[in-house]
């Protein structure tokens, strides 16, 4: 029995040894010291021996598997170290490999320019307030005092609906004035960015479609000096801080007095136009906005007492103030969104 112990030592420990996986060490610990393993199956013999023998054989069968306990122990730490070293090596990554690249878009150059427009009024304490883009004749034209037979109302200019009663596509967004103003009370600071339509053929500087930024005050003491102020102001912080800013006389039937308001050109030196400048042909200034003090016929047609509020209005195109500021020579770039001349203005 003793010669059996021994060889059952030895046959253990080589399996041991043999072992590559988690499981091969719980299978050689089955077969060996398992219920119905080898050394189960020898002590099973230990009754046949003189009494006298059984103690010491005992004993030794408890060392012999102690030894091999003490070997499964060993392997079982040496192949889950080489396992997790498999694994260190098959997950590796390199870190220093460079990326691959994710094309990144960003917002169109319109509106990236009309975010810069109402961040400046916004500043301001000016809030945005957005309307409809299909109108009304009321909003769009006859709460804004346009007499009954104005030009703009015809169907050369304006784009109706057809079939439908009464309905226009906005040419503008002053309607949204008479919106606010109808549901809310002065003091009011807002500004209304959105897009309205003419009847316009698409060339180099037309689009029958296009961006506009409205903006309005109107509290019991507004003036038109609040108007240059706040118009100077806005119009520097877009072309910077020294750039020359003119008011001239102008008209539209919801202001009065009215006024045009011009940049200095953004490509001409101060002072000095160029002849064959692309940008203001050669003017040296550069029409950006249509402005005025609200007209007292539109404060009384959302409600208002003439007497008591005086507010001023302003509008000025998205797309050509983004021409400027681009030096672009055909507006119909911004809406072909080709991604070639889209990719160059990434904000
Ligand atoms: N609505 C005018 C336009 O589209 C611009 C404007 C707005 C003028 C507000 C004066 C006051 O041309």
């Amino acid at each position: 029995m003793r010669e059996r112990l021994a060889a059952l030592r030895a046959e253990a420990e080589a399996a041991t040894a043999a072992c590559r996986a988690p499981e091969d060490v719980e299978a050689v610990r089955v077969r060996f010291l398992g219920r119905k393993g080898s050394l189960n199956a020898i002590l099973r013999g230990l009754g046949a021996l003189p009494p006298a023998e059984r103690p010491q054989v005992g004993a030794l069968a408890n060392e012999v598997k102690a030894a091999i306990e003490a070997r499964l122990a060993e392997a079982a730490e040496r192949v889950g170290r080489a396992a997790l070293a498999r694994r260190l090596a098959e997950e590796r990554l390199d870190v220093t490999m460079p990326g691959r690249g994710r094309p990144r878009g960003h917002v169109h150059p319109l509106r990236a320019v009309e975010d810069e427009v109402i961040d400046v009024f916004v500043a301001m304490g000016f809030r945005v307030v957005e309307g409809p883009e299909i109108e009304d004749e009321f909003h769009n034209f006859g709460a804004l005092n346009f007499p009954p037979d104005h030009p703009a109302r015809d169907m050369q200019d304006t784009l109706f609906l057809a079939g439908a009663d009464d309905c226009l596509l906005r040419t503008h967004t002053s309607p949204v004035q008479i919106r606010v103003m109808r549901s809310t009370t002065p003091p009011l600071r807002v500004v209304v960015p959105g897009t309205v339509y003419r009847r316009d053929e698409l060339d180099a500087t037309h689009s029958p479609m296009f961006h506009q930024v409205e903006g309005f005050m109107v509290d019991e003491q507004v003036s038109f000096a609040d108007l240059k102020g706040v118009l100077t102001h806005a119009l520097r912080r877009l072309f910077g801080t020294r750039a020359g800013v003119r008011f001239r006389p102008s008209f539209f039937p919801f202001t009065e007095p009215s006024a045009e308001v011009d940049v200095a050109c953004v490509r001409c030196p101060t002072g000095a136009p160029e002849a064959g400048c692309r940008v203001c042909r050669g003017s040296g200034w550069l029409e950006i906005v249509g402005a005025g003090m609200i007209h007292p016929n539109v404060l009384r047609s959302v409600g208002y007492d003439p007497e008591a509020v005086r507010g001023f209005a302003f509008g000025m195109g998205i797309d050509r103030l983004a021409q400027l500021l681009y030096g672009l020579e055909d507006l119909r770039l911004f809406f072909e969104n080709d991604l070639r001349f889209l990719a160059q203005f990434p904000g």
